[in-house]
């Protein structure tokens, strides 16, 4: 890359939040201008752009901007933007608090179809004290699709606490104690010995409704999901079949298609189904603040940031 003006010009547009992260950056790059859009600022001056769920078409109104970080591990929100330019480096935040979080909803989530809460839940619904045999962990298999900066770390939480981990990603990767596939070709055996799959990939056209009924039926009987990464990867009709016929057990789910989900969506009284409304791990302003601050330095010095995304495969 080459090098950078020294004194940026920052736009914030972070979904309702945007008054935290401007006070949070002028305290990390006292030097830089930092504006919301609600702020009097010159669009031609702006050359970085801290985005969340930015409006649309507020991408085209800056003729002059360097680089787009996104404000939260997904960049589906940018890359999906029609008027974003192909040459604009889009750089992601890498963990930045969110993976501590990640691995405590995953715990909870895998521990729930593991130790049969939700089990014990449908009887408790009809007043029924039946007990049932604790099944031993190492027996539990989890399949953990995306190795990144998230995935990685709850498919070590997993396999420290005693589940079977295995993991999917697009490229092979080494995690101790994991079990790991690769590819499209792998995909089948990887969901075939997935008790409970969880979902941690980015929404990429590649990974946009990857979980269909063919997929699922790959699953062993009475597997689980967990998805707490993109509604768009499940198709939700065939999950719901999937989940009707008894092929799956249940699904956690902190994503949906539409979000907030509609009231009247068939997943929130659906007895299978468990319902959280996306806050599995959210983004601490502190830690983001001074990955985008040293991603800005590294470019001003001509230097590639981390968490560039490649604009080819979309994450
Ligand atoms: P990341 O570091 O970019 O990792 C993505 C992983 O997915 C990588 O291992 C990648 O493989 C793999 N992958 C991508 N496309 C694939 C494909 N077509 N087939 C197989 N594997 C594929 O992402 P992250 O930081 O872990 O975040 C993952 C996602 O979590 C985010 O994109 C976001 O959607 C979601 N998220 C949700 C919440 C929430 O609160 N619900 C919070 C934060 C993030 P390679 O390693 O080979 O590249
Ligand atoms: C949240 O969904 C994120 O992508 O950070």
């Amino acid at each position: 890359m080459s090098p950078q003006s020294a004194t940026p010009n920052i736009l914030i547009s972070a979904a309702g939040e945007d008054a935290d992260w401007k006070k949070a950056m002028v305290e990390r790059l006292p030097d830089a201008n930092v504006a919301t859009t609600d702020d009097d600022y010159d669009p031609a001056t702006i050359d970085h752009a801290l985005f969340w769920k930015q409006p649309q078409g507020l991408i085209k109104t800056l003729p002059n901007l360097k680089a787009i970080f996104s404000l939260g591990a997904g960049v589906d929100h940018v890359v999906s933007s029609p008027s974003l330019p192909a040459d604009i480096p889009v750089i992601r935040l890498e963990d930045a608090g969110m993976a501590d979080q990640m691995v405590q909803y995953h715990l909870y989530a895998a521990l729930h179809f593991m130790r049969d809460f939700d089990v014990y839940a449908a009887q408790q619904a009809k007043a029924t004290w039946t007990q049932h045999d604790v099944a031993r962990i190492s027996k539990c298999r989890v399949g953990v699709m995306g190795l990144g900066a998230l995935g990685a770390a709850v498919a070590s939480a997993l396999s420290n606490l005693g589940f079977a981990v295995s993991g999917w990603s697009r490229s092979m990767k080494a995690i101790d104690g994991i079990t790991t596939y690769a590819g499209e070709d792998a995909f089948a055996e990887f969901l075939g010995q997935s008790d409970i799959l969880i979902c941690l990939l980015p929404r990429t056209p590649e990974t946009e409704g990857l979980l269909n009924s063919a997929a699922l039926s790959h699953l062993p009987k009475r597997a689980a999901i967990i998805n707490a990464a993109r509604g768009a990867m499940i198709n939700e009709a065939d999950l719901l079949r999937a989940l009707d016929t008894g092929h799956l057990r249940g699904a956690f789910l902190d994503v949906a298609v539409t979000e907030p989900l509609p009231e009247s969506h068939p997943f929130w009284d659906h007895p299978k189904i468990r319902i959280t409304p996306h806050i599995a791990a959210a983004t601490r302003i502190e830690e983001a603040v001074d990955q985008i601050a040293q991603n800005i330095h590294r470019m001003a010095r001509g230097e590639t940031p981390s968490g560039l995304v490649d604009r080819q495969s979309g994450y």
